[in-house]
């Protein structure tokens, strides 16, 4: 080859974006994302009528405000593909089509994502984007598409490195900015090559709104138990730009409210991302409380981005941490029996290093913290004193305390 026209290729490789050595979109995941998605309460019942009624739900709640941007369309908006092998969402429930329905979501202050799969046919049978990566890339950005959620069903035998690279690099090459959103279940070990590939990628089967108990089926049916035993090993494989996606919220889907408190905050001290599954237009002020308590929302998006460490378990009760930014933690007791537990902390049996992931410790024995109940919404009583006395708590059964720590500015 001419050395001019080796250049030129070299050139084209390294500054068109989708060329050979095309990398995701960054910047979009230096927390973790927040939203809502269809699948947990509507299944396969989604229409763009649906989709409004929660966009308008997500703004008059202030969920929109606290953080929660992306709306997901799940499985079940497609049609077929047109002559030219163009996707078409299903035009009964979809009839206004899916750009008109991004620039109504857009005008609301929020963000659009959208549902497919690697393989032939989604998981409910719908269209998949197998041989059609690159077009489905293109028409979600002329769309104005924010966010794909990419499954694994139909898949028969292909690549899941090769899959989930191929459309990376189509949505890179289509040109607009949109969230990669994984959805493999863990099958095979995503943690460990995806970090380039996607934003976040699920860790475990599909979640249902059951907190304990056997899981129905190998890999489906997950309890929030189950699911966080399965997620809390991989927290070294986390960190800003790349999560770890143990499934999606089912508060308010029929837990009791401390179940729905302790798996609200369990996904928070793991980093995870935060997407809604409840029906926004119906919800009790016990599920508003929890999903729109900021001082909790605040533990998962810290920006040191570090998923929570399980330090022990006793009794039942599991003691996690989760280094946060400017020196703070957060420190929760995960009850996991359904009896309350009493528990008496002396922080001097807590002084941990963080070896694994950020590098920091506690330091009890150095420095004393100011602690902050987040659960307790008098603001005076939340102020619960420092680590220089030992903490006495019940916890619940199924639930959880969760506290900030703060270094103490008092001048000696
Ligand atoms: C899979 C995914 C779920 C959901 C359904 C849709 O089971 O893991 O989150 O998207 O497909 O059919």
């Amino acid at each position: 080859m001419k050395k001019g026209l080796k250049l030129l290729l070299l050139a084209a490789v390294v500054l068109v974006p989708g060329w050979g050595t095309a990398q995701k979109w960054e910047g979009l995941a230096d927390t973790p994302q927040m939203g809502w998605n269809s699948w947990n309460k509507f299944g396969q019942n989604i229409s763009e009528k649906l989709i409004r009624e929660q966009a308008d739900a997500m703004v008059a709640e202030g969920l929109v405000d606290a953080g929660y941007i992306y709306l997901n369309m799940d499985d079940c908006w497609h049609g077929e593909r047109d002559a030219d092998g163009f996707v078409q969402p299903d035009s009964r429930t979809f009839p206004s089509g899916i750009e008109a329905l991004a620039d109504y979501v857009h005008s609301k202050g929020m963000k659009l994502g959208i549902y497919s799969d690697a393989g032939r046919r989604t998981c409910a049978g719908r269209t998949g984007s197998f041989g059609h990566e690159y077009q489905d890339a293109i028409q979600y950005a002329r769309w104005g598409i924010d966010y794909l959620k990419y499954d694994w069903c139909s898949t028969e035998n292909i690549n899941p490195r090769g899959a989930y690279t191929l459309m990376r690099d189509a949505l890179r090459a289509a040109g607009r900015p949109i969230f990669f959103s994984m959805c493999e279940w863990g099958t095979n070990r995503p943690w460990e090559w995806a970090a380039e590939v996607g934003h976040s990628w699920r860790t475990t089967g599909d979640i249902t709104a059951r907190f304990a108990g056997n899981p129905r089926q190998r890999g489906w049916g997950q309890t929030v138990l189950s699911i966080i035993d399965q997620n809390a090993p991989l927290r070294k494989y986390a960190g800003p730009g790349h999560w770890n996606d143990p499934d999606m919220l089912e508060v308010g889907n029929g837990m009791s409210v401390n179940e729905d408190r302790a798996h609200f905050t369990m996904w928070c001290m793991m980093a995870a991302p935060l997407i809604l599954g409840n029906d926004l237009s119906k919800m009790t002020d016990d599920t508003r409380a929890i999903i729109l308590n900021k001082k909790v929302i605040a533990i998962d998006q810290d920006r040191l981005g570090v998923q929570g460490l399980r330090y022990k378990t006793e009794n039942e009760i599991e003691y996690w941490f989760k280094p946060l930014e400017n020196g703070d933690w957060a420190f929760c007791l995960l009850n996991r029996s359904t009896e309350p537990v009493e528990c008496d902390i002396d922080w001097q049996e807590y002084n941990l290093t963080d070896d694994e992931v950020s590098g920091l410790s506690t330091s009890f024995d150095a420095i004393t913290y100011d602690i902050e109940n987040l659960w307790e919404t008098n603001a005076k009583k939340a102020k619960t004193g420092t680590t220089k006395k030992a903490l006495k708590v019940t916890v619940p059964g199924h639930d959880v305390a969760l506290y900030r720590l703060t270094p103490n500015q008092k001048k000696k």
